[in-house]
């Protein structure tokens, strides 16, 4: 964590001929210890250290809670690898489109043949898709295998969940149907040591017809301010120098909190911790984003002129079916002041194709809004029927060949927008922080800009987790090639 070092010496304290203790995270600290115990003893018998690894098959609040899970494989002892050849491995699943969960059935059949060589081998399952029951039939009939499947309202427990799945034989299930609860205070292990998510809301309350998310996260839960940005400063003094504050719309941040804040009020806060150089946040709905937030991100030095503001049609007709709660002409208002007000920032999008009903008129809606807003980016879907969600039973159900066509010219017109709006930083000096060393050509490293570009020029190693200054001098497509400049 964040505050690791000082849950090490709870843990360390828990007295395991007692009980465990009732109250949370205290419970899992004695559980985490326990584990460790079990570690001990197995690494022992094999004569090495037992590895295990984490995949993450979701959105950003998935890969936050991977990195929870990691925690606490690594503090009860195991080594934390990227390999399936693992001792545990443990699939984060995600369930908002079918794609989603035919990728997870399919790596299963891999694991299946993995664990056939090393019997010792545990598997488990967690994330969205356990949530749904249809799932949890189909793993106990066709997937017994598993050793362990849980759900995203008692991620917490895993510790717990683990110690009863090294004590039985057969497969441990725990899903809870919802839950009011946030437990803090447990170990997380950052994928990267400059940057990091930070829930501020779990759950959603919109119920955007097509969609799956509030069924399988809950109603909308927003963290207190205070514990925020504990964790903030805290991973400022681990570090961290960029910030990503997520929920599935954190423009409703606080609304429900016993002294309600605002979400521009939070940013606000967050911005004035030292050593928090880049404040990001996911996902924005323009139904709830306020004057004040556009407010905020223009005064601020530290917010990045990204915002992602997901439209997913520009048909009001289809809006109104899939219950978003704006028109087209709201949208383009929103979108129009907020360029006014931001000039240089990037406005990013979700668009889905082939809603119930929809016909050609309406995505050339859709296309006539990504022309006028001009994303710098946007992510296209095609619909994917969820059971459960209004949309699944509505009539007009569009055939996946059918919706090809007016995806293809879609996807044509969001790609000619991005290219071009990349394009107006070419020869512009800009701040980059240094994310990772290029994966296909080892003498350049990879950065983002504060407008989410994607930008390589070469550079030693000793630099990633650094901001430096690069000048823009090639672009290709949607990212730039570019060389670090002295100021
Ligand atoms: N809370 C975020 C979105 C989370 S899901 C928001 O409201 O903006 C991420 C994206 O997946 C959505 O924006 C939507 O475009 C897409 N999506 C969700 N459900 C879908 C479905 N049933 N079929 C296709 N795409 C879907
Ligand atoms: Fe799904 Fe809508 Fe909630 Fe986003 S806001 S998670 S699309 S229900
Ligand atoms: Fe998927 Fe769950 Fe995120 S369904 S998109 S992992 S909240």
């Amino acid at each position: 964590m964040e505050h690791n070092d000082d849950i090490e010496k709870i843990i360390d304290a828990q007295d395991l001929t007692l009980p465990p203790p009732e109250r949370e995270p205290q419970r899992q600290y004695y559980f985490i210890k326990k584990c460790r115990e079990f570690i001990k003893r197995k690494s022992e018998e094999s004569g090495r250290r037992l590895t295990a690894s984490v995949v993450t098959f979701g959105c950003q609040m998935n890969a936050r809670d991977s990195e929870k899970l990691a925690g606490i494989l690594e503090c009860i002892g195991y080594l934390v690898t990227d390999s399936e050849e693992s001792d545990l491995v443990i699939y984060n699943t995600c369930t908002v489109r079918d794609n989603a969960n035919q990728r997870v059935y399919g790596r299963l059949g891999v694991l299946h043949g993995l664990k056939k060589k090393n019997p010792h081998m545990k598997i488990a399952l967690c994330g969205c898709m356990m949530q749904e029951e249809s799932v949890i039939e189909k793993l106990q009939k066709s997937y017994r295998f598993i050793d362990l499947i849980f759900g995203t309202h008692n991620i917490f427990k895993f510790a717990e969940l683990l110690c009863t799945m090294f004590e039985s034989e057969r497969t441990v299930i725990d899903i809870w149907k919802d839950t009011d609860q946030i437990v803090e205070d447990l170990p997380v292990e950052r994928k990267y040591p400059f940057k990091s998510g930070i829930n501020i809301m779990y759950g959603c309350n919109n119920f955007c017809s097509y969609c799956i998310v509030p069924y399988v996260r809950g109603r909308e839960r927003s963290r207190n301010p205070e514990d925020i940005l504990r964790e903030i400063k805290a991973l400022a003094a681990d570090g961290v120098v960029e910030i990503m504050l997520l929920g599935q719309n954190v423009n409703s941040y606080g609304k429900n909190l016993e002294n309600p804040m605002s979400f521009a009020s939070l940013l606000r806060e967050a911005e004035k911790i030292e050593g928090i150089e880049r404040i990001r946040f996911m996902t924005s709905h323009p139904k709830d984003l306020s004057d004040d937030l556009i407010a905020v991100m223009k005064e601020s030095r530290k917010i990045c002129r990204h915002l992602h503001l997901p439209l997913q049609s520009g048909s009001t007709r289809i809006l109104q079916a899939m219950n978003r709660r704006y028109t087209k002409e709201q949208y383009l208002a929103l979108a129009e002041k907020i360029r006014t007000e931001i000039p240089d920032i990037a406005i990013t999008t979700d668009i889905i194709v082939g809603f119930p009903g929809e016909t050609m008129e309406d995505i050339e809606e859709t296309i006539d809004v990504v022309k006028k807003v001009q994303f710098d980016n946007a992510f296209t879907f095609i619909y994917s029927k969820r059971t459960g969600t209004p949309a699944a039973s509505m009539p007009g159900q569009v055939p996946e060949e059918v919706v090809k066509e007016g995806f293809d010219k879609l996807l044509k017109t969001v790609q000619d927008t991005a290219r071009s709006r990349v394009l107006r930083w070419r020869g512009q000096t800009m701040p980059v922080l240094v994310e990772e060393r290029n994966l296909q050509d080892d003498a350049l490293l990879t950065g983002r800009l504060s407008n989410n570009t994607i930008v390589h020029f070469p550079g030693d190693a000793s630099l990633i987790g650094q901001i430096v200054n690069v000048r823009l001098k090639e672009c290709h497509g949607f990212y730039y090639m570019g060389e670090t400049v002295e100021l």
